[in-house]
């Protein structure tokens, strides 16, 4: 029996919620509901991090914690969880985060500083050292115009240094076990917002609507409303579904849940294929990869999704749910631009990734900044080289046709080849010839092409122990 009201913490108030727009935006409710302006709005696309605000959810009795951005997140995504925004970290004095910040002169307009404090705050609760590699990686979806970064990173870096005010965690832990894991529908004017706990209510209900929209982080579907003022209408939410969130490592192959955020995939990944988790890195921001999935990135179907060319040179399938389950291989399931062999009605249960031992796996991006930037181009190349032969190779590239593509003949060409300048060379003749890529405002057709010239280069000096850069 489904409810029809979401429950979650506003800090440490119960709210209660049914009556509004079921495509309602966090930052949105925050401002117009409860006046709570601190939250600020920039680009409403997830792309500035000024409306950073931290979602703490119970996992094995604590509380764990990251930050989102509200711009792109659904009012009713947030069922069972905590909600904390800027104006609830300070007490009787202001939050270390807050008062380093200050100290270290860290805001000179301060549009972006009270998103910036819930991304230091995210660090802060987590705990994480304050490295320069991390408080990039924290602070990657995160802009600052006018103040420059280092008095930010100083007031990171001084943070832990000061008193911290305490919450009662005991008191948010007993309310958020209170809200009740059911199934909810809300159901405003023509509108539905569903949350399902398991896989065969979601298949149920998903069957009867001809125009559903499956959501995990929004970090695609919610642009539909904040940029393109759609309205959609029968929101599936899969977040809170356990079916669809989950890692395991089963018969040599990595068993994904379409709804698993980035975030939460990534430290058994790093042992597998650290290549990929590196890739990641470079994935959006740290509040996109807190929320973002791999099965959105499939479900968006974009010719540079990022996962896209990884996946399909790891040989990986999805597994597919609807009337009846199927398993399809990556490399035939995008047909065209933007789209698919799903059917209305199916969604993508899991992703199943094969883990080859022997092989050396390369995932070069290429886009104009290192962070929070989608690629211009992208090359994905699996291989397994002996004796300096290549036994084995599948190269995949994203950005050079209108879908995630095979280069089939270079494939053909270097197989059993051995691997040296003068076949590189020539593969790389005939990449020229067999993509045709596009002219953009991203990059241009000839740019295209020439990266992907030198990203087979690149896997040749990497082989040969030539060092080159990243991006
Ligand atoms: C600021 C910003 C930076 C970004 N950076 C990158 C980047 O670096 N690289 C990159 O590749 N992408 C990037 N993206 C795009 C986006 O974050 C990714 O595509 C992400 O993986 C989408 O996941 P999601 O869970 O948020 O999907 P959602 O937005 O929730 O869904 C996306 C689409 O997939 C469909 N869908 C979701 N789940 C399923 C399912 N189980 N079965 C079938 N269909 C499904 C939805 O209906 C929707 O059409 C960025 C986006 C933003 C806003
Ligand atoms: S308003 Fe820019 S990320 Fe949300
Ligand atoms: S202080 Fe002005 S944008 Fe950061």
């Amino acid at each position: 029996m489904s409810r029809a009201h979401v429950d979650f913490l506003l800090y440490e108030e119960k709210i209660s919620i049914k009556d509004l727009d079921t495509d309602t935006t966090v930052l949105n409710y925050l401002r117009n509901n409860h006046e709570l302006t601190g939250t600020k709005e920039g680009c409403a696309s997830g792309d500035c991090g000024a409306c950073t605000a931290v979602v703490g959810e119970l996992k094995e009795n604590k509380i764990s914690y990251k930050s989102i951005n509200t711009c792109i997140t659904f009012l009713y995504s947030l069922h069972g969880k905590q909600l904390i925004t800027v104006e609830h970290i300070k007490k009787s004095k202001l939050h270390p985060v807050q008062q380093s910040m200050i100290d270290s002169d860290g805001s000179q307009c301060g549009f972006c500083t009270p998103g910036i404090i819930m991304s230091m705050y995210n660090m802060y609760e987590n705990k994480i050292k304050p490295t320069e590699e991390n408080i990039d990686k924290f602070l990657s979806g995160n802009l600052c115009r006018c103040t420059g970064y280092l008095p930010i990173k100083n007031a990171i870096k001084n943070m832990y240094n000061y008193k911290s005010n305490k919450f009662s965690k005991s008191k948010v832990i007993r309310l958020l076990k209170s809200i009740k894991k059911t199934d909810i529908v809300i159901k405003k004017n023509d509108s539905k917002f569903f949350i399902h706990y398991n896989l065969n209510s979601l298949i149920k209900d998903y069957q009867k609507v001809s125009n559903g929209h499956l959501l995990v982080g929004g970090t695609d579907l919610a642009l539909e409303v904040t940029k393109k003022r759609n309205d959609l209408k029968n929101i599936f939410y899969l977040g809170l579904n356990k079916d669809l969130n989950y890692i395991k490592n089963k018969n040599n192959n990595l068993h994904i849940g379409s709804a698993t955020p980035i975030n939460d995939i990534l430290p058994i990944l790093e042992n597998i294929y650290p290549t990929f988790a590196k890739m990641f890195e470079r994935y959006g921001s740290e509040q996109i990869r807190n929320t973002a999935s791999l099965g959105g990135n499939i479900g968006s179907a974009s010719p540079i999704g990022d996962s896209l060319p990884v996946l399909i040179a790891l040989n990986s399938k999805i597994l597919i749910q609807g009337k009846v389950k199927k398993t399809l291989l990556l490399d035939n399931y995008f047909l065209s631009y933007r789209k698919t062999k799903l059917k209305p009605n199916e969604i993508i249960k899991e992703i199943i990734i094969p883990i080859y031992k022997k092989n050396i796996l390369k995932c070069y991006k290429i886009s104009k900044r290192i962070d929070d930037d989608i690629s211009s181009v992208f090359m994905a190349i699996n291989a397994r080289i002996e004796k300096n032969i290549i036994k084995e190779i599948k190269i995949v590239c994203g950005g050079l046709a209108e879908t995630p593509k095979i280069a089939e003949k270079v494939q053909k060409f270097l197989l059993n080849k051995i691997f040296n300048e003068e076949n590189i060379n020539e593969a790389k003749k005939i990449i020229k010839k067999e993509f045709d890529p596009i002219d953009d405002m991203r990059a241009s057709k000839n740019y295209r092409t020439k990266i992907s010239q030198n990203l087979l280069e690149r896997f040749l000096n990497e082989n040969n122990k030539i060092k080159s850069t990243l991006y």
